[in-house]
């Protein structure tokens, strides 16, 4: 009966938790492909294109948390400028977070 127990709170907390990592992933990509690929598909005013691995390669090495940070809060860099939140300060910050970890898996 425990053994029975523990697997039904397995499948449980699978099923809770699955939907909501894929969520996450669904949202980074719908964030980028409205906000942020206007400049990050292809290079606009000295964006790192999403992809171009030797452009996030240097980023990538950062800490995750700057390089977030830099995206929510804007930054002027070697290449361009970054306007905060992509220039859309109704984004919330976990939506540029999702987005930012969205660019960075595809751009390894
Ligand atoms: C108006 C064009 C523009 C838009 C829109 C834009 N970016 Fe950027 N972004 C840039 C430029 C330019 C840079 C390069 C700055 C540099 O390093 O010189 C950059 C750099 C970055 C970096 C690298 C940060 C670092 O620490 O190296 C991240 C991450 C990023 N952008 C995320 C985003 C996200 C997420 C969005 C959408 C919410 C977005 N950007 C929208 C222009 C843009």
């Amino acid at each position: 009966m425990k053994k029975l127990i523990t697997l039904a709170m397995i499948v449980i907390l699978v099923l809770v938790t699955a939907p909501a990592v894929f969520a996450d992933a669904a949202r980074g990509q719908g964030v980028y492909m409205n906000f942020c690929a206007p400049c990050h598909a292809n290079g606009i005013a000295g964006a790192p294109r999403v992809g171009d691995k030797p452009a996030w390669s240097e980023r990538s090495a950062k800490d995750a948390d700057v390089v977030i940070s830099n995206a929510i809060n804007g930054y002027q860099g070697k290449s361009g400028f970054m306007p905060a939140k992509g220039g859309n300060s109704a984004l919330t910050d976990e939506e540029v977070s999702a987005a930012v970890m969205y660019m960075l898996e595809q751009s390894r």
